[in-house]
């Protein structure tokens, strides 16, 4: 057993926290991590060494690393993610719920001797700059070497966020391993260690911790991000009245030259990454990123609401990225990037499907051989890469502004082949929150289970709201009456309507740029507006089609809202808001009449 010669702290909560976890959990060698590119190198070469990892050819990609992961191992586990707030009510209907007392009595057996052959790395990170005053830290204690290189890249991470900390007891408090103690017959480690039947993501609202065990995968393992900073997040932001949001965050310039900021919430795979780096279609204007994810915004002493992104790279969706759909995602993965469960072509590059380029012969992310007619994927769907924000070549110059930037819009959407227009805009903010709040979107492969099965996922917020989410509906409305006049404009988008045999009736990507063209117009007043029941849309010719070869019948389709079938939906509209009982807000329950009225009325 190695004890480190000095401390970087003398933080007595920190130091006493890591004891207790150590003793719990018996590592071989406890390593303090200083964030440096020289333990960046050590995490690479451990991983390299165990088979985890290989190094792409540095001619293709310098620096940069091809993970692949246990099958059993390849996206979030909403079912075994839980809420152990004291009481039950708390988490809602939404989440799992256990008791804290009794969930970290069973993590306790788990726990129990798991990092054995193993080392500890503690995790000092930051959430937003280090030092800002909307910033807030949190330690991640794992057995992972794939941790704290991806941390490196997902957060500003190191020995600097211990000097800002000193000895406060204010931070988030992570334990994750990845339940694979090195012992007995497991003396060998494997490439991808995890307990496929035994996995817990937990969550400790009150007292802001995080127990994560058994995968090493994502968002199940890299904690300041689902976590933190929205589960752990959202319940800060309810006790002290700000929003952690899944939500992009992105800087729209017009021709002319002026700025508008803009948040859009998209369940997960369902394009947020895709919409913050776009490169618009239409001349002269210009989209750059502020964030791909997160967005935590507050008010300012203006009565504005500002966003921060709190993270400081992207753990993005491979598949379906190039240099069509997404060329500045694919610029911001040329170099130190870690690629996990892609497929490996013969001369050491990495390789997705719909990337590009073709592929003739490939090693598949389960390392088997591949080639076109082997008839399954190269890639895992929930393939993914991790980059660094300020490799984008579209980074906005502002995006690490501890002031956040202002939001004129809020956008919201999901994946949905019938029902949802294309753009509406809602009439309020309460009714925006009404539209936000009945949100559905099909399953996709962010997270394990069915995929395409539609399911209400409000404010994309389904998986990582850490209380009650009739709670978070009344939360949003109390922003709306703090906010008043100088709230951001609510809009609903649907790039994924299809026509009846099949075919994506918009072209979405850079074309979208034409459907944020009309959201700007609309917050500088320039864009006229037309009723539908669902909110507003544009007048006729008010959406930039120009150069599109996009048939009349298929905007007009795109625009339309069956009344026959939002009736139908109706119910189900109303069974979904029912489940949130006496915690719904009375306001809610009144949006839902109206719009049954005005589609009553059509
Ligand atoms: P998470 O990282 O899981 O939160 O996902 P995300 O919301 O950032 O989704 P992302 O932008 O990575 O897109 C997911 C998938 O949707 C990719 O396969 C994209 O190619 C596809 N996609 C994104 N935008 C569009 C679009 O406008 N139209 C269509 N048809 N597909 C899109
Ligand atoms: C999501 O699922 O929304 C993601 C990926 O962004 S993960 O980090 O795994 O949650
Ligand atoms: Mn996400």
């Amino acid at each position: 057993m190695t004890e480190p010669v000095s401390l970087p702290t003398q933080n007595p909560h920190l130091l006493e926290w890591v004891d207790q976890v150590k003793r719990m959990t018996r590592p071989d060698d406890l390593v303090w991590c200083d964030g440096s590119e020289e333990e960046y190198q050590k995490m690479a070469r451990l991983m390299v060494d165990t088979g985890t990892a290989v190094w792409l050819n540095p001619e293709k990609r310098p620096n940069s690393l091809l993970i692949r992961s246990d099958p059993a191992d390849v996206a979030r586990v909403e079912g075994s993610t839980y809420i152990c707030s004291e009481r039950e009510e708390d988490a809602g209907p939404t989440n799992n719920w256990r008791d804290p007392v009794e969930m970290k009595a069973v993590l306790r057996e788990f726990y129990d001797g798991c990092m054995v052959g193993r080392t500890l790395y503690v995790i000092p990170y930051s959430m937003g700059p280090i030092g800002s005053p909307i910033a807030k830290i949190g330690f991640i204690l794992t057995d992972s070497p794939y941790v704290v290189a991806n941390m490196h890249i997902m957060a500003r991470v190191g020995t600097a966020v211990l000097e800002v900390l000193g000895n406060r007891p204010e931070f988030v408090r992570g334990i994750h391993s990845v339940g694979y103690p090195l012992t007995g017959a497991k003396q060998a480690d494997l490439p991808w260690p995890c307990n496929a039947e035994n996995k817990y993501i937990t969550h400790f609202p009150e007292t802001r911790e995080i127990w994560s065990y058994g995968s090493g995968y994502g968002g199940n393992a890299l904690l300041g991000k689902k976590c933190h900073a929205l589960r752990i997040a959202s319940v800060q932001a309810r006790d002290e009245g700000w929003m952690a949001e899944h939500m992009l965050i992105l800087k729209l310039t017009s021709p002319e030259g002026a700025v508008r900021y803009v948040a859009a919430a998209f369940p997960s795979a369902c394009g947020k990454t895709n919409l913050a780096m776009l490169t618009p279609t239409i001349p002269g204007w210009k989209v750059e990123t502020i964030g791909d994810d997160i967005a935590w915004m507050k008010f300012g002493e203006d009565g504005r609401l500002y966003a921060i992104n709190p993270e400081a790279g992207f753990f993005g969706v491979a598949p379906g990225t190039s240099m069509e759909s997404n060329p500045n995602a694919l610029k911001s993965v040329d170099s130190n990037a870690i690629f996990t469960n892609c497929a490996l072509t013969l001369d050491g590059d990495v390789w997705w499907e719909d990337m590009g380029v073709d592929a003739e012969e490939l090693t598949d992310w389960l390392r088997r051989p591949w080639t076109p007619e082997s008839g399954r994927t190269a890639a895992h769907p929930n393939a993914r890469f991790t980059a660094r924000a300020d490799q984008c070549p579209v980074i906005a110059e502002e995006w690490e502004d501890p002031a956040g930037v202002p939001i004129s819009a809020i956008i919201f959407g999901g994946r949905r082949a019938s029902a949802q227009p294309l753009i509406t805009e809602a009439l309020s903010w309460e009714h925006g929150t009404f539209l936000g709040s009945i949100m559905a979107s099909e399953k996709t492969a962010a997270a394990a289970g069915t995929v395409g099965e539609l399911r209400r996922d409000p404010m994309a917020m389904l998986p990582f709201c850490g209380y009650h989410m009739g709670d978070y509906f009344a939360h949003w409305l109390k922003i709306g009456e703090k906010g008043g006049e100088a709230l951001p404009r609510i809009f609903y988008v649907n790039w994924f309507r299809k026509s009846d045999d099949g075919r994506w009736l918009w072209p979405g990507f850079g074309d979208n740029s034409r459907v944020l063209k009309w959201i700007f117009q609309r917050c500088e007043g320039t864009a006229e507006a037309l009723p539908t029941p669902l909110g507003l849309t544009p007048a006729e010719g008010g959406l930039d089609v120009e150069g599109l070869e996009l048939p009349d019948e298929d905007l007009e389709e795109l625009l339309s809202v069956d009344k026959e079938l939002w009736l139908r939906e109706m119910d189900s509209i109303r069974e979904h808001l029912a489940t949130f009982g006496d915690h719904l807000p009375e306001a809610l329950n009144k949006q839902a009449n109206a719009l049954e009225a005005r589609l009553k009325s059509l």
